[in-house]
């Protein structure tokens, strides 16, 4: 199967590019394949016999949707609307990529597919409107929400993720503040590039949740990250407001995956052990320390 995945050098694109591992993967980096403009991006595509497209591309830096709608509503909704009508036009598969941030948070359990979306922010209204286009104008697509990833590619490309940008604040002495009340489940790029892989076989085409299992709050993700790698700066857990961030979060944004446990795909480990993978990867921990024991005196909520 000829795939393109677009955004090939961002988090999720660089594990998808190396997990799907095969000749016919057609790599698109930005800004020379930018999907905002449409008839080149449609000449393009229709040049290389496609068989499926993977849109990792997003304007998804929250706080400057804010200050930016039409930025966010043009990579994030009518960019995705032009690729969706290029697929039905080339009769191709899309695989796009949604958030946990189309929900208010006001449930306090984690969220199924037909929950009901309702964002707080601009990012989320404008992934939200380009969910609904996918929907409306294709059959065959995988949409796929997910939460709080980081891969190895976050540290090397324009923004850093989570894990990493903690390690090196660190570095500093100085003590952090991290939010401590937002909900979450952090998930390793790696192993959702995975889950797309066993997916777009089965054709069984739809919404889907997929994120690693558990849930914590970014507080909770940051102090089990020092726990494994040994290390205690002082870290000072902040609410929402007093972190003064300009866009709103949901307060809890777990993510249940529902509909991939009902199609049998392989089920997503937990992300305490996600994140241990994460940093043995990257050399932060031995294979030898921090087995998953150590791991249990850090209670999941
Ligand atoms: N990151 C998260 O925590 C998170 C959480 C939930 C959902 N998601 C969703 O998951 C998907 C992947 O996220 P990610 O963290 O892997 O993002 P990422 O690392 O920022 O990767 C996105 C890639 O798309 C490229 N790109 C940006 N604008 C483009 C455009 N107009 N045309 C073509 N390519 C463009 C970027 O290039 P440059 O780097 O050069 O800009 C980058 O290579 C996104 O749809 C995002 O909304 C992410």
């Amino acid at each position: 199967m000829k795939i393109a995945v677009i955004g090939a050098d961002g988090q999720l694109g660089s594990d998808l590019v190396k997990i799907l591992n095969t000749d016919d993967i057609l790599p698109l980096f930005y800004p020379d394949f930018d999907i905002t403009k449409p008839e080149k991006t449609k000449n393009f595509l229709s040049r290389h016999s496609l068989e499926c497209i993977i849109n990792t591309a997003a304007f998804h830096r929250v706080d400057e949707c804010e200050e930016d709608p039409v930025s966010a509503f043009e990579v994030n909704t009518l960019a995705v609307r032009n690729l969706a009508l290029i697929c039905q036009e080339l009769n191709l598969v899309l695989v796009h990529f949604s958030t946990d941030y189309v929900f208010d948070g006001e449930k306090k359990t984690p969220y199924v597919e037909e929950d009901p979306p309702h964002p707080l922010n601009v990012y989320g209204v404008s992934k939200l409107a380009g969910e609904y286009f996918v929907r409306t104008l294709l059959k065959r697509f995988f949409l796929i929400r997910t939460c709080g990833l980081y891969g190895k590619a976050g540290c090397w490309g324009k923004g850093s993720n989570f894990v990493d940008t903690v390690l090196s604040l660190a570095e500093k002495d100085d003590p952090l503040r991290i939010v401590s009340d937002q909900t979450v489940t952090p998930t390793s790029t790696a192993e959702l590039a995975s889950g797309i892989k066993e997916l777009i076989p089965t054709e069984h085409y739809g919404l889907y949740h997929l994120t690693n299992e558990g849930q914590c709050t970014w507080f909770e993700f940051a102090e089990t990250i020092f726990s494994l790698v040994g290390k205690s700066p002082k870290l000072i857990p902040v609410d929402s407001v007093s972190y003064g961030a300009r866009a709103l979060r949901p307060s809890y944004s777990v993510l249940e995956n529902q509909n991939a446990k009902k199609v049998g795909l392989s089920e997503f480990s937990h992300w305490k052990d996600a994140l241990k993978q994460y940093l043995k990867t990257r050399r932060y921990l031995s294979d030898s320390n921090s087995e998953p024991e150590d791991l249990d005196s850090i209670e999941d909520e």
